[in-house]
């Protein structure tokens, strides 16, 4: 059998520690390594898998499109992207969409658009604020509006433009706005920042003073939309309706695709403003909208919201038997758990060996992001093996 860690060693950049399992097949909320040993992935891509891996919509809407046509650019119409485009913006409080090929090409663009409206209706600021242990993304600017110190420090110079922020402080968002200052970008729930869950009011708090300072709100749902909340976009979970929205990973079910949408206050861009080879490519749109037209008709939000309760219930319950567990938290299929000693790491190892994938934001902190079509079932599996796991790191 090929020894594929060798070759990773030898072939690949090593920008990420892996965890050695060699992933060959998935279906569902479980994959399979290169000798036949099972997992549930409650991993689930990064945040992508959200209708489960090789979901017969995704298969069957690749296979069809992949025997018609893959790529065209953006120099004529394609079908697939324009029913992609009519299905999120007929589903969302947005009135555009661009689409691309990843989170953080998304932001980009986002932040094109913005700059662009503040050179038209106020008369040239750029400034965004940012908050504190946000993630939007590796590209230069995403690593500067991404206000965290250990994605900055080795790309010296970073760019300027951005003002950070505390998450979940509208004072702080009050001070930091000034005659340069054109939106406010946030995360409605941070994610890869640890699962930070604001106050009920804060972004309503947040709209308001974009609205009486005439700033323009943006929201990153690259990790949150598409039914991880346990609606089908984060800001309806906070009934708050951003100018700009961003999304990524599980608008693709799998396949790369990113997306920027505006509303008609932000709909700026004009012929030779933004462009794209791939973005809106009919494959990644085909499979695009299958995935996402499954989850609108199959309420895959829904599932997230009840199973996702379930999960962080079942979660809470072994606080009471692991005292080292020191918190959770988390809204539908996005869970964050908090352990007062840094054992995430070993952690994950020991949930490996018994066949659970997690994954790792901080050195004490893991998090439950299985596929939104998770069943209760799956969840007190991994509960079972996740229980097993602690009691092996804890010592
Ligand atoms: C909220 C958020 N924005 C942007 C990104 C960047 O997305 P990508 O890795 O597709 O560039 C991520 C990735 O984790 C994310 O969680």
């Amino acid at each position: 059998m090929a020894d594929w860690r060798s070759k990773e060693a030898k072939y690949y950049m090593k920008v990420v520690n892996r965890q050695s399992i060699v992933i060959v097949k998935g279906e569902g909320t479980r994959v399979w390594d290169d000798e036949g040993k099972d997992y549930l992935d409650f991993t689930a891509g990064w945040a992508v898998n959200n209708i489960g891996h090789a979901n017969p919509a995704i298969t069957a809407a690749i296979q069809t499109q992949a025997g018609q046509l893959l790529q065209t650019s953006n120099q004529f119409f394609t079908i697939p992207q324009l029913e992609l485009a009519e299905l999120l913006v007929e589903n969302s409080c947005m009135e555009k969409v661009f689409f691309c090929n990843s989170g953080a090409e998304a932001n980009e663009g986002a932040i094109k658009l913005i700059r662009k409206w503040g050179k038209i209706n106020k008369n040239g600021p750029g400034e965004i604020i940012t908050a504190y242990k946000s993630f939007h993304g590796r590209t230069m600017n995403m690593v500067a509006a991404t206000a965290q110190p250990k994605y900055q420090e080795a790309w010296a110079p970073i760019p300027t433009g951005f003002t950070h922020v505390d998450f979940d402080d509208i004072t702080q968002i009050k001070n930091a706005t000034n005659e340069n200052t054109v939106a406010v970008m946030l995360e409605p729930v941070q994610s890869e920042g640890g699962v930070n869950i604001p106050s009920s009011d804060y972004l309503s708090n947040v709209r308001s003073w974009c609205d009486e300072n005439n700033l323009l709100l943006i929201f990153d749902e690259v990790s949150t939309g598409l039914g991880r909340l346990g609606e089908l976009f984060g800001y309806q979970l906070f009934d708050v309706e951003p100018d700009v929205l961003t999304l990524a990973k599980g608008l693709g079910g799998g396949v790369p695709i990113g997306a920027f949408l505006c509303n008609q206050r932000a709909n700026v861009l004009e012929p030779g403003d933004h462009g794209s080879t791939f973005g809106g490519n009919a494959l990644t749109c085909a499979a695009s909208e299958a995935s996402t037209r499954f989850i609108i008709e199959e309420d895959v939000p829904g599932n997230s919201r009840n199973v996702g309760k379930y999960m962080k219930d079942q979660l809470e319950n072994l606080r009471m038997k692991h005292e080292i567990i020191s918190d959770v938290r988390g809204i539908g299929c996005l869970v964050g758990v908090e352990f007062s000693a840094d054992i995430a790491g070993k952690l994950l190892s020991a949930c490996n060996d018994n066949g659970l994938l997690l994954n790792v934001t901080a050195t004490n902190i893991v998090r439950w992001m299985p596929p939104l079509t998770v069943t209760k079932e799956e969840v007190d599996e991994a509960i079972e093996k996740f229980d097993k796991a602690l009691d092996i790191a804890k010592v």
